[in-house]
């Protein structure tokens, strides 16, 4: 089971939908201003040129979907997907740092993740946080995630392979 593409305004202006390859170029532009590593896999550190984006965007598709939160022209948030069986799925989220702190994160993961549970046909979604993003941790508590336990070692540091620990959240 595939799950569905999604495509609905939620708030006047604020649009969230599945993206697909095609969407390479608000790629670009979201990640040009990003230092770090972004959510979509192996890439990169810093900002994605056009094949890059295109290419990631192409991997994110069977088992794993992304999705963005779009005003008129620019990508504000995205949200990746994972599902590791037919009904249960792990979600993240990634805001290009101008876009950061207006509630977006908070906003996009909310409606998702109720989406995930409804048309999604998802039973259960989760997030994997580590304990120090106390940003990841406020956008789980205000999108109504309940925290469930702390698992030690189940993460991995995407540069160095470290292990380290995670803190679970999930619905319902
Ligand atoms: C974590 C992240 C997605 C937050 O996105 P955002 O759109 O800025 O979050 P919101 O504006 O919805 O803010 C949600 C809450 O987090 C708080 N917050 C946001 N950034 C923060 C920061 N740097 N330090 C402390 N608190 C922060 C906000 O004040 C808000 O708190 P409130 O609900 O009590 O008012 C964003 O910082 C990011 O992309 N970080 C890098 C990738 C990442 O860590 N992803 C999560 C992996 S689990």
């Amino acid at each position: 089971m595939t799950v569905p593409p999604l495509d609905a305004e939620i708030a006047s202006g604020l649009r969230l939908r599945t993206l697909t390859p095609d969407d390479a170029s608000l790629l670009v532009e979201a990640t040009a201003t990003e230092p770090g590593r972004a959510v979509w896999g192996p890439y990169p550190v810093g900002p994605y040129t056009p094949a890059e984006a295109r290419e990631a965007l192409q991997a994110w598709t069977g088992d794993q979907t992304s999705f963005a939160l779009l005003d008129d022209t620019r990508l504000l948030a995205a949200f990746g997907l994972m599902r590791e069986a037919d009904d249960i799925a792990e979600l993240a989220y990634w805001v290009p740092p101008p876009h950061r702190r207006h509630g977006y994160a908070t906003r996009g993961l909310r409606f998702l993740a109720e989406w995930s549970l409804s048309a999604g046909g998802l039973r259960r979604v989760w997030l994997e946080i580590e304990p120090a993003n106390t940003a990841s941790r406020s956008v789980a508590d205000g999108a109504g995630f309940r925290y469930e336990r702390r698992i030690r070692d189940h993460c991995r540091n995407p540069e160095t392979g470290a292990p380290h620990d995670c803190l679970i959240y999930a619905k319902p």
